[in-house]
């Protein structure tokens, strides 16, 4: 039998769609590696507004992102990201952070300097054995890995969203932060050509990775 393909799974969609929770899960299922790249954003914005670098400093922000030293530290099965060789805390989650990513991540160098340090995570996973990489985010299918062996969009419902936000006890505007992430000109927010599309609003989380897990057995399968 041929060995199992090494496979990619993009799953992109809006704040508290339910990427994270459905990504966490076909990574135990499938061993795959799970790169969060909300949370790389976070990481970057952090490091930023740590510097005192402001998102409308275009000129602050160019100098600032060469200075990052932007390394992968694998933790079970999940992809972190350390900036400057330090592991980022729970200030990626922090009203200041939730305010001002989206801000950051309109910018182009910022989108930039991120590109190959994403798809570096599939040889990541590749040398770390993992059978393959699903990685969550904004534009994974359309911009990182537009040829991934499987692209999905999620999307619920905004009032859904933000119970799930207060539920995890955050305060989040996850509809404002989708209007500056779908607006803006670079990578936008936006379901790509061909992906598979899934309502998650009125699903479990349990049926949302039924829905997805089973294009990935079948290929798996497949003999
Ligand atoms: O997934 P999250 O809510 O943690 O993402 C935080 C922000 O990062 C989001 O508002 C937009 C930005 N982001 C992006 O622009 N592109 C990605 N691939 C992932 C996140």
């Amino acid at each position: 039998m041929a060995p199992a393909p090494f496979i990619i799974v993009a799953i992109d969609g809006g704040a508290a769609a339910g990427k994270s929770s459905a990504a966490r899960a076909l990574s135990e299922r499938f061993n795959l590696l799970h790169a969060d790249t909300g949370s790389y954003y976070r990481a970057v914005t952090a490091a930023l507004l740590g510097r005192q670098v402001a998102p409308t400093d275009l000129t602050a922000v160019q100098a600032a992102l060469p200075a990052l030293r932007l390394t992968t530290r694998i933790e079970g099965k999940s992809a972190r990201m350390e900036i400057d060789g330090q592991p980022p805390g729970n200030e990626i989650r922090s009203a200041a952070v939730n305010d001002a990513v989206s801000h950051f991540a309109a910018i182009p160098e910022v989108r930039d300097s991120l590109l190959a340090y994403q798809r570096g995570q599939a040889d990541a996973a590749r040398a770390h054995g993992f059978a393959g990489l699903v990685m969550e985010g904004r534009d994974i299918g359309s911009v990182i890995f537009p040829d991934a062996t499987f692209r999905f969009f999620l999307f619920a419902d905004p009032a859904e969203r933000a119970k799930r936000r207060a539920r995890e006890g955050q305060q989040d505007t996850v509809a404002e932060r989708d209007r500056i992430d779908s607006s803006r000109k670079t990578a936008p927010l936006t379901c790509p050509v061909g992906a598979f599309s899934l309502d998650t609003t009125l699903l479990t989380l349990h049926q949302v990775v039924e829905r997805i897990a089973a294009p990935i057995a079948a290929l798996l399968a497949a003999p």
